[in-house]
């Protein structure tokens, strides 16, 4: 049996995330096409950027947080994960990024989310998943919607990129949905 992969679906496999990943990922959050709903892009990620990222992806106690690659390649596609694990509540936010955008649009966001969900309620016993994203961010948000979040409620003008405001859509899952 393969091990390379903790959670497997038809085209994704997740696995830990490791320091040999962390340059391919700043090559991610340095394409304005990838950043461009987000706040992050603001200035070039540092080394030191790249290891806050890694210390936190790995810190089992607040975060669970994945490398996503593609099953047929082995390559690393983005990251995706549960941060803000709040234990008593029950509560986990959930971000993910696909670092290549000629990939968007095509389901590859939706089966990380599955994936990663289920596992937050049948293996971690979570009771809300939840999450924030730009009101512009259509193709994120309908994502979301295809993996069962609902629409919560709207931050006014929350986002700032690149010159404006945006406003910051809240959604969640809960284990009973
Ligand atoms: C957000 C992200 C994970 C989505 O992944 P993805 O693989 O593109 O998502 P999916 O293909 O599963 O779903 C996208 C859906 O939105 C639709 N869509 C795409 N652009 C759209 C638009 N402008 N308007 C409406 N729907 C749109 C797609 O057609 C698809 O729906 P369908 O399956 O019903 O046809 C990915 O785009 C990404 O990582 N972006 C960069 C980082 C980011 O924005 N992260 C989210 C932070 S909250």
């Amino acid at each position: 049996m393969d091990n390379t992969y903790f959670l497997s679906s038809k085209r994704i496999g997740l696995r830990t995330l490791t320091r040999d990943d962390m340059p391919v990922y700043q090559g991610f959050l340095n394409n304005k096409d990838v950043t461009k709903y987000l706040e992050m892009g603001w200035r070039p990620y540092t080394e030191k950027d790249l290891e806050v990222t890694y210390q936190e992806a790995n810190n089992a106690s607040s975060a669970l947080v994945f490398a996503v690659c593609d099953i047929k390649t082995n390559k690393l596609i983005g990251t995706a994960g549960l941060y803000f694990l709040h234990w008593p509540g029950r509560r986990a936010q959930y971000r993910i990024l696909l670092g290549k955008p000629e990939i968007y649009g095509k389901g590859f966001g939706s089966e990380v989310t599955n994936l990663i969900i289920k596992h937050g309620f049948e293996r971690l016993n979570l009771n809300t998943i939840y999450l924030g994203v730009n009101a512009e961010n259509k193709g994120a948000i309908r994502s979301y919607e295809k993996c069962g979040f609902v629409h919560e409620g709207v931050q006014r003008a929350f986002i700032y990129n690149d010159g404006r405001y945006y406003d910051c859509v809240n959604m969640s899952i809960l284990a009973n949905d």
